[in-house]
């Protein structure tokens, strides 16, 4: 099962390494469980230095909060997905919904990002869901089939090693409310059954993101399908993060 902590912009360079040195051993030790991979996602300005520690623990990997749709040039600002991997970046979240809301990152905008992450052989972590309005319309499988078009489209040109979809709900993001477990349990065998259809040999996962909580990881591990748990706040805390680990594994 993979765990990833998404620091999102909290957390300077120092502290970002306090985090992993001060807790060192007890992250190495988190990795070392055969069933459990976890990853880290600092800053793009941390990346470096905790790639630095982590190279040293098998199972505990390094991951980006996004990248360039554009392999190279004048793109001022940007991050190139070749820039994180010469930094040891194993996976990378795109399309996150803050990112989405905030800087109108469109569907196709994304998938693009996954086309450069693929090419770069580093693992993708897709985020979809859907807004509080479109919950409650019950838009929610319009609106995953809306944003993942493009970047299944992308995908079926490319050979993608082990893809992760992380299903988050924006209602559900640093809200404390979590979407019930039947109703994740169905989006989750949905988005396997959309993979499995359009993208047969990708060996893609499902993670589930949006408030998750040493109060909830346990139950939110036993539902069937899922992959992983993507953490925001609780993962500034490495207690918190560790109990997640640990609760959010217990089913398996
Ligand atoms: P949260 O964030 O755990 O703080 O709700 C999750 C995410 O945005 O990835």
């Amino acid at each position: 099962m993979l765990f990833i902590a998404n620091w999102k912009m909290n957390m300077l360079p120092a502290q970002s390494l306090d985090w992993c040195l001060g807790n060192k051993q007890e992250l190495a030790d988190l990795g070392a469980d055969e069933n459990i991979e976890v990853v880290i996602c600092p800053s793009f300005v941390s990346l470096h230095q905790v790639k630095g520690i982590l190279s040293l623990m098998p199972g505990v990997a390094l991951g980006a909060q996004d990248c360039s749709a554009h392999a190279q040039g004048a793109f001022t600002g940007q991050v190139s997905a070749a820039m994180l991997a010469e930094v040891g970046a194993d996976y990378c979240i795109v399309g996150h919904s803050e990112r989405r809301h905030h800087l109108a990152e469109s569907n196709e905008l994304v998938a693009e990002k996954v086309r450069r992450l693929v090419e770069m052989q580093i693992r993708a972590i897709s985020c979809v869901g859907e807004t509080s309005a479109q919950f409650e319309q019950q838009l929610t499988y319009d609106v995953l089939q809306a944003q993942l078009g493009p970047v299944l489209k992308v995908l079926a040109h490319q050979k993608p090693a082990r893809l992760v979809f992380a299903y988050e709900p924006v209602w559900s993001i640093g809200t404390g409310k979590v979407a019930e477990p039947d109703y994740i349990a169905s989006v989750v065998s949905w988005l396997h059954e959309l993979w499995q259809e359009q993208l047969p040999d990708s060996g893609a996962l499902v993670a589930y993101g949006g408030s998750v909580t040493e109060e909830n990881a346990a139950q939110l591990g036993r539902i069937q399908g899922l992959g992983g748990f993507l953490i925001g706040s609780a993962s500034l805390n490495f207690q918190k993060f560790k109990n997640i680990v640990h609760l959010g594994s217990s089913a398996l």
